[in-house]
């Protein structure tokens, strides 16, 4: 079968986008969109046919465009991502611009990303800003193994641990325990969602404990706060994304567990509550 033929049958028979199932051709045969448009008169293998079958089934049961290509781009740069790692989203990129406002004519800090999943945050900050130690934790050590594969592609130096929150932060696996590492700062986009927010289809397919956090989406912020204070070095910053309903009560519990802190919210190009700065 020619890519034109096979092409204008997947147009009649699936409710996909046109668009789309282009793109899952391309996918599928590793080639531009462009390519294919070139090139419609090529004739097609059986397994290359059965490869683009198999994949428009899966868009059209839910799984996400970025899981069938393996990667997402995010800060200008590749991501390989997989149902282990949540998707990057380009809101997470303010994390990016605001920590390296925070490490403008700075260097040798040590920073640290708390769930770093596909490590899209600390990577883009190790690429940008190369003079610190960077340190990245996740809970899941099937996403770390997607981390550090990212890590390496990028040609980025960066220390990851297996850790719920800061549990395994202290410990340096060289001397054995030993007080708290201090941190000047540290990221986190922990899950934030409610039971209610993850009835979302377009959601459906990333890791749940990627997204979820408790009744009302803060039981991971709220316990990071509550064993925090111990890994900040003095002038420290953390940088926390936070779902846009949650400001309020997210600042209720800053102000709790570290009270003589500066809090800032900084919005989002929609002008949501996207981020809290937290200023030790
Ligand atoms: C919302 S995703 C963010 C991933 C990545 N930082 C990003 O911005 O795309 C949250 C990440 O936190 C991790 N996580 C969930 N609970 C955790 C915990 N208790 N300790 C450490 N990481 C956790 C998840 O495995 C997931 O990779």
């Amino acid at each position: 079968m020619k890519v034109r033929e096979l092409l204008t049958n997947t147009y009649k028979s699936s409710p996909l986008l046109p668009a789309e199932i282009d793109s899952i051709l391309g996918i599928t045969l590793h080639k531009s969109k462009e390519y294919l448009y070139k090139k419609s008169d090529k004739n097609l293998t059986i397994s290359a046919i059965k490869k683009f079958k198999k994949l428009i089934i899966k868009r059209q049961t839910g799984w996400p465009m970025a899981y069938l290509r393996g990667w997402q781009e995010f800060y200008a740069l590749k991501f390989l991502v997989n149902k282990n790692t949540l998707i990057p989203r380009s809101d997470s990129e303010l994390i990016i611009d605001t920590s390296l406002e925070f490490l403008k004519n700075s260097k040798n800090l040590n920073i640290l990303d708390i769930g770093t999943g596909s490590g899209c945050l600390i990577i883009a900050l190790a690429k940008n800003k190369a003079n610190n130690n960077y340190t990245a934790c996740d809970i899941s050590k099937s996403a770390l193994k997607t981390a550090k594969t990212n890590a390496r592609k990028h040609k980025t130096k960066i220390n990851f641990v297996h850790s719920d929150l800061l549990n395994n932060i202290s410990l340096d696996p060289s001397s054995g325990p030993k007080p708290a590492q201090k941190f000047d700062l540290i990221i986190a986009n922990l899950p934030y969602l409610t039971p209610q927010q993850m009835k979302e289809p377009s959601i459906k397919k990333e890791p749940r404990s990627a997204l979820l956090s408790g009744k009302d989406g803060l039981d991971h912020y709220t316990k990071l706060l509550s064993t925090i204070k111990p890994f900040l070095a003095p002038k420290s910053c953390i940088l926390l994304e936070i779902d846009p309903e949650q400001s309020k009560q997210i600042k209720t519990i800053i102000k709790q567990y570290l009270p003589q802190a500066k809090i800032e919210i900084i919005q989002d190009l929609n002008k949501l509550d996207r981020l809290i700065k937290i200023t030790a």
